[in-house]
């Protein structure tokens, strides 16, 4: 217990230190209090968030109607657990499922248990409906990806930061690099091949962006050798690129659909497989699930969360917000600006410089000077804010990052 107010910075940073397991390494900000597209740390100093809990807090901090939904079903309940029903879970069922149109959805907390559960699905849909011989059913993921830390997602990872001296690994996954349907249609001539799980934007590899037509000739390519489409929408979806789900840039429909992060508005864990029946159906009671997954409190802030995205028109603020960003961010001419790219409000900068800790001395710049990003693999930053941003403030955070680059 604290016994006093600390306002010092290095006060916290040393207990993390000390007491805390050291698998990340946070720029150096101590943060209390956000709204918006804002953050305050423990000195009392406003930032922008321009990472946006990595896409969890697309409706901006503390959103005013996710937080009533939350306090209000904090007081009447909040976890039966699945071994009975509680009064939300249908409905927020028939709301997701009427929302992103299929047929059932299976709730779960995390995006990495997501992932998981759609592994789960593609694998007893193989052995049951496409009559793969059993254990042989084999899942393709794309170079580059990343869909979370447990042994499975480790397992189809090519980051060695992921997957180093912590094998052995999970079987039955193969890669083929993204981006790359001549690669994937040869993948597909296996038999055995029961799904492909993609991300429409690969976000953790630095905002990859595939060549437009990539997702429907996935599409086709799927259907023509009857394997699941995957789409890990956790961190693309939910209006962050523009639209509702990445996918509708090209009027793709996956088989199997993945949400996360901002489902909960950055609350708390909440995570959605949704499938058609001849998917879903594979699964009976007790075959999968989670004491926490389809909880009342859940399944209240996931309804809201997803309402506030449509009735604010965060989808369409994020396409207007993020070419204006991109415009802004084309016109400061940075030598040190190797590309920008991104969709709607999920971009990215790769920073060109002598010096390897470029882009981390760029974001502690950038730190000082009221805006928080983070670099991801070395040389790239992510700038996703929170999807309720204005015009001015672009301009303003464009100004910021034109004088973090001069000091580089
Ligand atoms: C595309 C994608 N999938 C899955 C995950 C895992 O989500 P979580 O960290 O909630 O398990 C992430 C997290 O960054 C992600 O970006």
């Amino acid at each position: 217990m604290l016994t006093q107010q600390h306002t010092h910075t290095n006060y916290y940073l040393q207990l993390e230190d000390q007491f805390g397991a050291h698998n990340y390494h946070p720029i150096p900000v101590v943060l209390e209090r956000g709204e918006g597209v804002f953050l305050w740390d423990v000195e009392g100093k406003r930032y922008y968030d321009f990472l946006s809990g990595y896409s969890a807090v697309n409706q901006g901090h503390c959103h005013p109607r996710i937080i009533q939904a939350l306090t209000t079903q904090a007081q009447k309940l909040t976890l039966t657990s699945r071994a009975f029903h509680n009064n939300l879970l249908g409905e927020y069922a028939k709301f997701i499922t009427h929302y992103f149109g299929y047929d059932k959805v299976l709730p779960m907390n995390t995006g990495v248990e997501g992932g998981e559960t759609a592994i789960k699905l593609a694998r007893r849909w193989a052995y049951v409906k496409k009559g793969i011989e059993a254990n042989k059913a084999k899942i393709i993921f794309a170079e580059g990806n990343f869909w979370g830390r447990t042994l499975a997602a480790i397992s189809s990872s090519t980051d060695p930061s992921s997957y180093k001296q912590f094998g052995p690994f999970m079987p039955g996954f193969d890669l083929v690099p993204y981006n790359d349907t001549v690669a994937l249609e040869k993948a597909f001539q296996d038999k055995n091949v029961a799904a492909f799980m993609i991300e429409p934007i690969q976000g953790e590899a630095g905002v990859v962006i595939p060549d437009e037509g990539y997702l429907q000739k996935v599409r086709a390519l799927c259907t023509e050798y009857n394997v699941l489409f995957i789409a890990d929408e956790i961190q693309t979806g939910l209006a962050r690129t523009g639209k509702m789900l990445a996918c509708d840039h090209e009027n793709v429909r996956p088989d199997i659909l993945i949400l996360g992060k901002a489902l909960s508005g950055g609350v708390l864990p909440v995570s959605a497989v949704l499938a058609d029946d001849h998917i879903m159906m594979n699964i009976h009671p007790g075959e999968h699930g989670s004491t926490y997954g389809g909880n009342p409190l859940a399944c209240a802030v996931a309804m809201e969360a997803l309402t506030v995205l449509k009735e604010e028109k965060m989808a369409e603020n994020a396409e207007a917000m993020g070419a204006l960003l991109r415009t802004e961010l084309q016109k400061i001419n940075s030598p040190f600006i190797k590309t920008i790219r991104g969709k709607g409000l999920l971009n990215a900068i790769v920073i060109n410089h002598g010096n390897k800790e470029a882009a981390w001395d760029l974001c502690i710049t950038l730190k000082e000077k009221g805006l928080l990003a983070k670099p991801t693999h070395g040389d790239k930053i992510r700038f996703a804010p929170p999807l309720l941003i204005t015009a001015d403030q672009i301009r303003e955070c464009a100004t910021i990052i034109k004088e973090a680059l001069a000091t580089l």
